[in-house]
């Protein structure tokens, strides 16, 4: 299995091409189920979870092309990828396929639309939380499936096809958020989505759809409006950057001191986090080319800080945060109101040396005058990177375990950061 070692104490300058955003090419993949014609994605991230979604799109009867590179275009930019799913030849979602990738139980939404039927497995829990599925269920009951669980699976049927209808969702869900839109695109008549998901993300994926012939006002509110439609045509879409992928290098930089354009990033996708750095001593300036984030040797700040939905301070940035206070000159509070078991990056900081004491949803990190490498254990996505961040600023050596976590959602991420001078490899195997 590979790991990464890192050596601590390099300042990161340069510049970081920030890559296509994991959680919107995941539902835009998604939404080519709904046509029958091609969608053209580009800006598509080399990421596992990518790989493992044209799998099951493939199952599902997709075809799919990678254009060549163009001259010219930059070594570290993502791939252009042509989706086609003229026919669907199989409207099972299987267990070994869905449980490999939660995300993909989202497929459940446009194959009952343009199928009127679709077999797929529950997704189950993960690491970071028992993570449910009974909002899409009931958003998906509401435009008129039926809806039956059998053996794990969750099978949804709309013979003759899915109805407008009044959807308000108890809590904010990104995912349910996502089926529903793409659902109520094919569905007749309207369809109103109340406290809906008002990340960029969301407001990606209806920017593509509109451009599929989708019918869609209010996206990035918390009321989505979407007029049904019988058909939807193909289209071409760019995903757009990685807000996650910017936050965590901005963390990065603060936490080593340095100066670097985080290439591509918009200062718009990232306004609370940006707030937060600021706070903690970061200078950060928004450039034609992206953002810009400057530190140099003053002392890291404390702050305190609860994960909510967007536009506040998103839940996949929380660990990086947490790995950057334990340097902070005082106490910070890092509430995590998102998922239920979002701390498991906790043990592994203590083992550099951090201070951090758990109570329920709150984490009171104390901050320390060094961190000391160490051998430690990736759990999850943004946890692992979090012990990344920790081991740039770490004295001597640091082995990151089980990494096949971080290439889940983040492309090169020891290129991008050894073109900065940071000391950090790949070992294989
Ligand atoms: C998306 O997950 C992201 N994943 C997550 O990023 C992100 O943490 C999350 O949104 C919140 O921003 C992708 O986009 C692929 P939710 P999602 O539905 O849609 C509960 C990463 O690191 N809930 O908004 O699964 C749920 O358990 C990943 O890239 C229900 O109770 O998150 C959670 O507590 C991790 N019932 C809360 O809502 C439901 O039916 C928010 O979850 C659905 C969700």
């Amino acid at each position: 299995m590979d790991r990464i070692r890192i050596v601590g104490g390099a300042r990161l300058n340069g510049t970081i091409p920030i890559s296509g955003a994991k959680n919107a090419a995941l539902p835009l993949m998604i939404a080519s189920l709904l046509t029958d014609e091609t969608l053209t994605l580009a800006n598509l991230p080399r990421l596992a979870d990518v790989a493992q979604l044209k799998r099951i799109l493939g199952n599902h009867g997709v075809d799919m092309t990678v254009a060549g590179k163009r001259l010219g275009e930059a070594e570290l930019s993502g791939e252009t990828v042509h989706l086609t799913a003229r026919t669907i030849v199989d409207t099972t979602a299987p267990y070994e396929l869905v449980s490999a990738m939660r995300a993909s139980f989202w497929v459940i939404g446009p194959l009952v639309a343009r199928e009127g039927f679709a077999k797929v497995s529950l997704p189950g829990g993960c690491a970071i939380g028992t993570r449910p599925v009974d909002l899409f269920l009931e958003a998906l009951q509401a435009l008129g499936a039926e809806i039956d669980i059998e053996g794990g699976y969750v099978i949804a049927r709309a013979p003759d096809g899915l109805k407008g209808a009044h959807v308000t969702f108890p809590k904010v869900s990104v995912g349910a958020t996502h089926v529903t839109l793409m659902a109520a695109t094919l569905a007749k008549g309207e369809t109103i989505i109340e406290n809906a998901a008002r990340e960029p993300e969301v407001v990606d994926l209806a920017e593509c759809l509109i451009k599929m012939g989708a019918k869609i006002t209010g996206a990035g509110t918390s009321t989505i409006r979407i007029e049904g439609v019988t058909r939807l045509n193909g289209a071409r879409h760019s995903v757009m950057p990685d807000r996650i992928e910017a936050g965590t290098y901005a963390m990065a930089v603060t936490m080593t001191g340095g100066d670097v354009l985080l290439e591509g990033a918009r200062a718009d996708d990232l306004k609370r986090p940006i707030e937060i750095l600021r706070e903690v001593g970061a200078e950060i300036t928004e450039t034609n080319e992206g953002l810009r984030v400057y530190r140099n040797g003053a002392d890291l700040k404390p702050v305190n800080i609860s994960t909510e939905p967007f536009p506040g301070f998103p839940t996949d940035l929380q660990a990086q945060l947490m790995a950057l206070v334990t340097r902070a000159e005082g106490t910070s509070v890092i509430r995590e109101t998102i998922f239920e078991n979002r701390f498991m990056h906790v043990q592994e900081l203590a083992r550099f040396g951090a201070e951090i004491h758990l109570d329920g949803q709150n984490a009171t990190v104390v901050g320390v005058p060094r961190l000391k490498g160490a051998p430690v254990m990736a759990t999850d996505l943004r946890a692992s990177v979090s012990l990344v961040i920790a081991g740039l600023v770490a004295e001597g050596e640091t082995i990151v375990n089980r990494v096949y976590h971080l290439d889940r959602g983040f492309e090169r991420l020891e290129d991008k950061l050894s073109r900065c001078g940071a000391t950090i490899e790949r070992i294989s195997g």
